[in-house]
């Protein structure tokens, strides 16, 4: 395999894979290898003929023994000739017409795709002929006839134009690499004629890029600032592509408790790791230490992830960190994560809504219980609603909590479902009524994090609990 990379003149990055299977000596199980392949089309939807003729000099017989040499042509205001109007030129041209190159389409008949170009191509409605090429810088000999292909491809080699020969790639100058984009950078790969193989590692290689696992940590456009990213519920499966790719490019990583763990074994070497989870001191100063870590990284001209559980603003003190970044001037961007109260009973089989039972469901942070001073929670209005009600972070004050209900009115045999360790292989679920919750918590020693899913959705779940 060999890998190029460069950058673009605009900054861009671009990647190169090639693939060739070099076969080096000859013996029954290579040379039924070499005939098994020896017409497997370049285009991966082009179907293969037979055809039967001479050896090109240029691809010759020992096509197997060469290593394409990877290029990016640069094909603006340049001729570039395809003959034949099927479906291989019907693949090739749009691409071609995006790299700016003057395209010139000869055959009798073309595809309705191709005849819908209009006037993006000149189309020579007539068979091949050889002053075709005059003036091309590169050629795509795409016909259904093999003499044609041959045809195209001598001339091209007479007027040394490289020429891509999509019937048989070992008689053609040139070959079609499989091609993926993002983010400005451009995959090739190239098999030896495989192009399944070709195109799986291209999606392999775009997947890998897409998701942040793949990433040019040197990139041009490396621009300091904090990134707040919502990790989801624990699972690192459950984390966005986004999110993924910002932990990848990252320079820091400032990290919680409930952010998916796993993730960080996957950070490169480089990267810096702050574990605030075991910032010292109280709750609020932690915070503020947090705030302060992360303007000071940003100023430093790092690129800082701010990685968290769930989402950023599901209290997650989010906001608060986009304060003190605009503040310090420090550029923000957010990227969304699967909240916990949405997105743990989903995980559960738990749904927080369902037609016909709940037209609401209230998410409501159970961390100071009721009649608590600083608590902002109306817990009696909270009562009369009939949806479904989410408890977060409130497993030590759920008898508390399930007291007020109660007090206020709300039913005792309104089920009630715990989560524990939502996504994780310690997951768990507790089922329990609004009356029974305090008992069933302490007999099953239920510890956070959990979400409490109160109301008749419980029901629907598991009917045969209640
Ligand atoms: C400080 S809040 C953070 C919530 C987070 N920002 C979100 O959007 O999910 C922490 C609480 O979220 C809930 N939580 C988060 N992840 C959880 C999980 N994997 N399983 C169960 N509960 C979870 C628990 O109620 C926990 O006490």
């Amino acid at each position: 395999m060999r890998v190029c990379a460069g950058l673009d003149r605009d900054g861009s990055y671009r990647l190169a894979v090639s693939i060739t299977n070099v076969v080096r000596s000859t013996g029954p199980r290579q040379a039924g290898y070499v005939a098994a392949r020896e017409n497997v089309p370049v285009d991966e939807n082009t179907p293969a003929p037979a055809p039967s003729y001479p050896a090109h000099p240029a691809g010759s017989a020992d096509a197997d023994l060469l290593t394409p040499y990877p290029v990016g042509l640069l094909l603006r205001g340049r001729r570039v000739v395809v003959v034949g109007g099927g479906h291989v030129a019907q693949r090739r041209v749009p691409t071609l017409i995006a790299a700016g190159a003057e395209v010139v389409v000869v055959s009798p008949e073309v595809t309705p795709a191709i005849e819908g170009l209009g006037e993006e191509i000149t189309w020579l409605r007539r068979p091949f002929e050889e002053p075709d090429l005059d003036g091309a810088w590169y050629a795509i000999a795409a016909t259904d006839s093999a003499v044609v292909n041959e045809a195209v491809t001598r001339a091209a080699e007479e007027r040394r134009i490289f020429c891509v020969r999509s019937d048989d790639a070992s008689h053609g100058t040139a070959w079609t690499p499989a091609v993926g984009r993002h983010d400005g950078v451009t995959v090739a790969v190239l098999s030896n004629r495989e192009p399944r193989r070709s195109a799986a590692l291209r999606d392999a290689v775009v997947e890998g890029m897409r998701e942040g696992r793949i990433a040019a940590r040197t990139s041009a456009t490396h621009t300091p600032g904090v990134t707040l990213v919502g990790g989801g519920p624990g699972d690192p499966e459950l984390i966005t592509v986004a999110g993924r790719k910002a932990l990848m490019e990252a320079d820091v990583v400032v990290a919680d408790r409930l952010a998916p763990r796993e993730l960080l074994a996957e950070l490169p070497a480089d990267v810096e790791l702050i574990d605030v989870a075991k910032l010292p001191r109280g709750r609020s100063a932690a915070q503020e230490e947090i705030n302060r870590v992360i303007v000071e990284q940003a100023l430093a001209g790092k690129r800082v992830a701010r990685f968290k559980g769930g989402d950023n603003f599901v209290f997650g003190r989010g906001y608060e960190e986009i304060i003190a970044c605009r503040e310090a001037g420090v550029p923000v961007t957010v990227i969304p994560g699967l909240t916990s109260p949405v997105s743990v009973p989903g995980l559960a089989g738990v749904p927080v809504t369902h037609r016909g039972v709940t037209h609401e469901f209230t998410v409501i942070s159970g961390h100071l219980p009721p009649g608590h001073p600083e608590s902002l929670t109306n817990w009696t209005a909270v009562a009369q609603l009939r949806g479904t009600l989410v408890l977060m972070m409130a497993v030590e004050n759920a008898p508390a909590i399930a007291s007020a209900l109660l007090v206020a009115g709300r039913d005792p045999g309104v089920p009630v479902a715990v989560i524990c360790d939502g996504s994780m292989p310690t997951e768990r679920t507790v089922l329990a009524t609004l009356g029974t919750l305090a008992d069933v918590l302490d007999r099953e020693a239920v510890r956070p994090p959990a979400i409490i899913v109160v109301g008749e959705v419980v029901r629907v779940a598991h009917p045969d609990a209640f």
